[in-house]
């Protein structure tokens, strides 16, 4: 485990758990990628190489009499620029002569310990290679990062760009990593769709050309999720391998796969280039974000555990992570904008004694925000609708043993609104332009100091003033007239980078400063859904949809990457809001378990009956909270392939496991169905709560458990499963 280095051969092996990442640097001094897999024998690092063939029409590195010193044939850790890689490029720059040729060719290395970045959220720990690249004539430096962990099977990787000539360069794109493999008959996997129908999986066999994931909209958005997969034509959930590639990133970004003609697949990406541009006077940096980069031979699943492993043990918030996460009632779908300080309270003295923690107070308490129209911006209280203010409420709350949350839109701005009259300018705009409104609302600057420090104010006030357990941090636009009148016109095309360093500065801030509240993300539901988000909330509203047959697809999607207690899942009303769909309670509840967890209705609709229900529900959820806050992923059926959905949570030691199933659409006679669980202790025997009976692991591996006929749509079955 940890990095091995053959200083001689020049040759770098990282090797995590299951993983193994090999560069070595070739004879003409580019690194190049010798292997990411399976952990390789140390002992025949020396033997490994990139075979070649003499190509016709090809070029040849300058200097060299060899004809297949053809740099469009290595596997490359940096896709360079007009020097014979005619790939897509991880990094484009032009010099102050006004040319973009670069030769980056290795230079040295360091191991690092703790990685020191505060403008962007990062990866912790591990042990970190650095690898020094050099341009000699612009005097350009390319530092690549590359960390391991001996307990998770990914690897991190980002990119540096130190200036150090006596001109300013201008960066034109500059990508988190450059990954060059040889296809092995590869498919692509990405996550796409639209608003209410987040991270729907997308399988297409890999075919030559290029092939672009990406986000023009200042957010990762809920059409490309900024996650892209490569795998066996074979890999299914649980076998097979499977290369997956997140950022840790929230706004426009890209992701290339290649597949060239020497079948050799480039995967690079990170920060949009489209409309980006970054000057880098001499002796500054640039910083790329962060890139996870898994590998596992267990399929999809194994993917997936190898990413959530990262994500909760490496990079969100440790304080966060891990603890109980309050069980939320939140007002939106039962009230809209339409409540009152009475109202409110009916909710609380429902709900009192069912297990509930938070309510969250949604959009509508502040301002005269009657309807989406406006007064975003004013973070002051309602006093027709909350006569006794925020405090009248939170103090309601904590009398009957629940805490407040409270929503905020922190980045947006009404026309309508006291904070426009006061500051007109501070919306994002492009003098003589009118700017695009979505949902009536406009955008903040967020590449102003100003700006920022007055969301830091406003917020910290109110979470001071009121104790806040929970800030619900929506997002409801995508941003456009990507520009600012304080960037200078050199400068203009940093607009959207520096935005999102505006929206961490932030955040950044708030984490900090109150480490116990927890910051719940949100984009009208999951539109911005994604790593650089979960460096600051422990918890994502997963999408606007709520229908428990969208959410298990949606959340077995989004299951990809992110692991199951970032997102936030509610057991809403029916008919529901979005799908008019009507869906048993309990099977409501089943889909939403697998999250983290809370209700979005109305609970003076619900019958006694319903009410103890909820006490159940609550109590079920607190027993299984630990499978979702630390279990084990496994997927075993795709409802986008199929009428049915399966997934399993196992405990890391193995003594439980919880088993939840959805057959979306009843076919009376239809066939019998046995589910293989993979996942729980061969030698070991199981008992099934639901059921008393008693499967050794061998058994529930080999053989599988057969499923029940489920009667009517949308039903679900739950097992728990029990080492005796
Ligand atoms: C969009 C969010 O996704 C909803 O949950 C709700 O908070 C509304 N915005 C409020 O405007």
């Amino acid at each position: 485990m940890g990095i091995e280095i053959l200083e001689k051969e020049r040759i770098f092996c990282l090797t995590g758990k299951s993983v193994c990442y090999v560069i070595g640097v070739n004879e003409f001094g580019y690194p190049e990628c010798l292997h990411f897999g399976l952990p390789l024998p140390l002992g025949e690092l020396a033997k490994l190489r990139n075979p070649r063939l003499v190509r016709g029409h090809s070029v040849s590195l300058p200097g060299t009499a060899d004809r297949d010193a053809d740099p469009s044939q290595m596997l490359m850790e940096v896709g360079g620029c007009n020097s014979g890689d005619y790939r897509e490029p991880s990094l484009a720059l032009t010099v102050a002569d006004g040319s973009r040729i670069t030769d980056f060719r290795y230079a040295g290395f360091q191991i690092v310990g703790e990685r020191n970045c505060r403008q962007m959220p990062r990866a912790g720990g591990g042990e970190t290679l650095e690898l020094f690249l050099m341009d000699p004539v612009s005097r350009i430096r390319l530092v690549l990062q590359y960390t391991v962990y001996p307990d998770t099977g990914v690897i991190v990787r980002t990119a540096r760009i130190d200036n150090q000539s006596r001109d300013t360069v201008t960066l034109d794109r500059a990508y988190s990593f450059n990954l060059d493999l040889c296809n092995d008959r590869y498919d692509l996997i990405c996550l796409c769709g639209a608003q209410l129908r987040e991270r729907s999986i997308v399988r297409t066999q890999l075919v030559p050309g290029i092939h672009r994931i990406d986000s023009k909209r200042g957010v990762s958005s809920a059409q490309r999720n900024p996650f892209v997969c490569l795998c066996d034509r074979h890999a299914d959930e649980n076998a097979g391998a499977a290369y997956g590639v997140t950022l840790l990133y929230s706004g426009s970004f890209a992701l290339n796969v290649e597949l060239d003609e020497c079948d050799h697949v480039r995967i690079n990406g990170g920060i949009n280039d489209f409309g980006f541009m970054w000057r880098l006077g001499p002796g500054e940096s640039f910083e790329t974000p962060d890139c996870v980069i898994a590998f596992s031979k267990e399929g999809f699943s194994g993917m997936s555990r190898a990413f959530h492993d990262f994500f909760r043990q490496h990079y969100m918030d440790p304080g966060q992570v891990f603890r109980h996460h309050p069980i939320v009632i939140n007002n939106w779908e039962a009230t809209y904008f339409d409540f009152d300080e009475d109202k409110l309270k009916r909710f609380v003295d429902r709900v009192k004694g069912t297990g509930m923690d938070l309510l969250v107070l949604d959009d509508g308490w502040f301002g005269k925000r009657n309807d989406d129209r406006s007064s975003l911006g004013d973070w002051f209280v309602n006093k027709s609708k909350l006569p006794h203010g925020l405090k009248g409420i939170c103090d309601y709350c904590r009398a009957k043993g629940m805490k407040l949350g409270l929503w905020f839109e922190p980045e947006m701005i009404s026309e309508n609104s006291d904070l426009f009259r006061a500051h007109p300018d501070w919306c994002i705009h492009a003098p003589g332009r009118k700017s695009c409104v979505g949902r009536d609302q406009l955008v903040l600057d967020m590449t102003r100091t100003d700006v920022c420090q007055y969301l830091k104010d406003v917020l910290s006030q109110h979470i001071e003033a009121l104790d806040l357990a929970y800030i619900k941090w929506d997002m409801n636009r995508s941003i456009t007239e990507f520009y600012s009148p304080t960037l200078p016109a050199e400068r203009a095309r940093e607009f959207f980078h520096r935005y999102v360093l505006g929206l961490y500065d932030v955040l950044r801030y708030l984490r900090e400063k109150y480490p116990h509240t927890v910051i719940e993300s949100c984009a009208s539901g999951g539109c911005r859904f994604d790593g650089g988000m979960l460096g600051y909330s422990s918890q994502i509203w997963t999408s606007d949809n709520t229908d428990a047959l969208s959410r298990a697809s949606i959340q077995y999607g989004t299951s990809y990457v992110y692991p199951l207690s970032a997102m936030s899942c509610h057991v809403s009303a029916c008919p529901n809001a979005q799908s008019g769909r009507v869906i048993d309670l309990a099977d409501r509840f089943h889909i939403a378990s697998l999250g983290t967890f809370g209700y979005e209705l109305d609970p003076g609709s619900l019958t006694d009956e319903e009410l103890a229900r909820l006490s159940e529900f609550n109590e079920q959820y607190r027993q299984d909270e630990d499978l979702v806050l630390k279990g084990d992923v496994y997927r075993l059926a795709n409802p986008f392939e199929e009428n049915l959905f399966a997934m399993m949570l196992v405990s890391r030691d193995r003594e439980k496991a919880k088993l939840v199933v959805m057959v979306p659409v009843c076919q009376p006679n239809g066939t019998i169905r046995k589910l293989k669980l993979p996942g729980l202790d061969r030698r070991r025997t199981y008992s099934v709560r639901e059921t008393g009976q008693q499967f050794s692991g061998e058994l529930l591996a080999s053989y599988g458990l057969v499923l029940p006929g489920l009667r009517g749509d949308y039903k679900t079955v739950v097992y728990h499963f029990k080492a005796v």
